[in-house]
């Protein structure tokens, strides 16, 4: 197993991304925490996930929260040596709408938190023995790409990029790795939502479809591997990366929708 007895925390693992990165973790051996805003959802995964599991409530914008959420780590299980920081938010509103709540609603979960909650479990990790530990934060292949109404999602995404390869540079003599994953669409709620809603779901499969080489949304739990991979020791060589796992989407130049715009010929 990948991961036995390894200490993972796991940020907004109550449903969704998350969840699936935490049962991929529990199943190679890792003692998983399931921390959410959600304390109920937290409180089922873990139940669900049985012996090696603890859920604990933890809203990440809140510094007080995150404190609470390495404390009851280290009284419960004694040390952490791996931290997962994916919980995010997302919304699409026009730029010149945007006010400074929304801004800041997003930047303190999906930016502002990775860097202090990094910042609190480093601490611990060159504290423990055996000393250091490894940290995946969840970025989103808006860390390449932008959509327009996303800004402050794609500022975030953007920037955990570059914060994680600074965390990583920092303790990179320490014992501690640092990397991202940068996942294309994945088979989540919002997407499950968005299907729903549609008035022809199909369409709208069809429409992203084209957009992705692979034609299909991803698996929370395929992106688990990968960051079961990248906590482990098999990634040894591996710090400040920035993975993606998109299916393809940001290797193609063009949609595959059909369009009927002549292609643009050599003269
Ligand atoms: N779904 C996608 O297609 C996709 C693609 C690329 C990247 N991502 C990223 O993956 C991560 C997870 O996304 P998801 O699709 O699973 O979303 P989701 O909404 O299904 O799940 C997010 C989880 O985070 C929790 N959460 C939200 N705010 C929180 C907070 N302040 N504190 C603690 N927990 C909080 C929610 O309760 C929920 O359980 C996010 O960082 C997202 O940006 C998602």
């Amino acid at each position: 197993m990948l991961l036995e007895n390894k200490v993972i925390i796991i940020t907004g693992a109550g449903g969704g991304l998350g969840e699936g990165i935490a049962r991929v973790c529990h199943r190679e051996g890792a003692r998983v925490v399931i921390a959410d805003i959600r304390g109920e959802a937290a409180q089922e995964v873990a139940a669900s996930l049985g012996e090696r599991s603890l859920a604990v409530t933890c809203n990440v914008a809140e510094d007080a929260h995150l404190q609470n959420l390495a404390a009851a780590t280290l009284a419960h299980f004694g040390r952490i040596d791996g931290l997962v920081n994916n919980a995010g938010v997302n919304f699409v509103k026009p730029f010149l709408e945007t006010t400074a709540a929304d801004w800041e609603r997003l930047i303190s979960v999906d930016l502002r938190a990775v860097f202090f909650l990094s910042q609190l479990v480093c601490r611990q990790m060159l504290q423990q023995t055996p000393r250091g530990g490894t940290i995946v934060n969840i970025s989103s292949v808006h860390s390449m790409l932008a959509y327009p109404g996303a800004g402050p999602y794609d500022a975030a995404k953007w920037g955990v990029v570059g914060l994680s390869k600074a965390i990583a540079l920092e303790m990179a003599t320490q014992g501690i790795r640092v990397n991202v994953i940068s996942p294309g669409l994945i088979n989540t709620q919002i997407w499950r939502d968005l299907l729903d809603a549609a008035s022809d779901a199909e369409a709208v499969r069809t429409h992203w479809n084209a957009n992705i080489p692979m034609e299909r949304a991803i698996e929370p739990e395929e992106i688990g591997e990968l960051a079961t991979f990248l906590l482990s020791e098999r990634s040894s060589s591996m710090t400040g990366a920035n993975v993606f796992a998109d299916a393809g989407l940001t290797s193609s130049l063009v949609s595959k929708e059909p369009y009927s715009i002549r292609p643009i010929e050599g003269e």
